[in-house]
């Protein structure tokens, strides 16, 4: 579209000095040629033939319910993370794994204030609602990270809640949900007790299970690239910081101070998060 416009514009600009030059010439060429042919037969032309391009290129982009090759994968907005569901139950947070090359719907909802989905390099945003789901097509052409982030101001940590988009060829995409899905809670952690006295009420180790009070679930987080909704790259030392100091990192979200859990206590709740012994 841009290209054609260019094209256009320097014909006009072109034929308007070509006018002004002759202004003074007696010889003047008959004008019906211009005026049937760019005015009658070319306009038309030119615009049929962006029409029916731009008509295809806009229905590509169109969340149909009748395409058959397209991923759907449900995303809950909550203050301030996201709630990722991929189809037949399974829960993750702050990151959408999508295969590349494929289209890709999400769908979008709130379970508390209005939120808007944003993954600019790869599609429009869309507004996340509470009560109404909205439906919005990605689509990544070759494997890489995408950057998204909340673009509807929706309270203090508006700016912390981010997520990111890694999109993967086909093979390492279903590997990735595979990894998900085989997720397990180590058995018999030091770290397991403080876990559950702590975090279960609001946090599922099990990708399968959502938590009554749903706060991210952290079945896949050894695996993740961020912590707190892109807050912090994810790393040993960063999940141990995050642990203890995630309501000064993102102050006023809505977990709980640890400041009752001493160093050992968060080393082994770290730990346990890791699955590592
Ligand atoms: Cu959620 Cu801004």
């Amino acid at each position: 579209m841009l290209a054609s416009g260019i094209l256009i514009l320097a014909a006009v600009v072109g034929l308007t000095l070509y006018a002004v030059w002759r202004r003074h010439d007696d010889r003047r060429p008959s004008s019906n040629f211009l005026i049937v042919g760019g005015g009658l037969v070319f306009t038309p032309a030119v615009l049929a033939a962006l029409l029916v391009w731009g008509l295809g290129a806009g229905h590509s982009m169109l969340p149909l319910s009748t395409d058959r090759d397209v991923l759907r994968i449900e995303v809950r907005g909550h203050q301030w993370w996201w709630e990722v569901v991929y189809g037949g139950g399974l829960y993750s947070a702050n990151e959408i794994h999508i295969p590349a090359g494929r289209p890709v719907d999400i769908l979008v909802r709130s379970d508390d204030v209005i939120h808007s989905f944003w993954v600019p390099r790869l599609g429009g945003k869309i507004d996340a609602i509470p009560g109404h789901t909205n439906r919005i097509r990605l689509k990544a052409r070759r494997p890489g990270v995408f950057r998204g982030q909340c673009a509807e101001f929706c309270g203090a940590q508006h700016a912390r809640m981010g997520l990111m988009v890694q999109a993967h060829e086909e093979a390492a995409f279903e590997a990735r949900l595979a990894l998900l899905a085989t997720q397990a809670a180590a058995p018999e952690h030091p770290g397991q007790a403080i876990f559950e006295q702590n975090c279960a009420a609001c946090h599922s180790l099990d990708p399968r299970r959502r938590s009554p009070e749903p706060g991210p679930n952290l079945a896949d987080l050894p695996h993740r690239m961020t912590l707190g909704a892109a807050t912090l790259a994810n790393g040993r030392a960063e999940l141990r910081q995050w642990l203890a100091e995630h309501a000064s990192l993102k102050p006023g979200n809505r977990m709980p101070p640890h400041d009752h859990l001493d160093a050992e206590a968060i080393e082994a709740l770290a730990a346990y998060l890791e699955g590592e012994p």
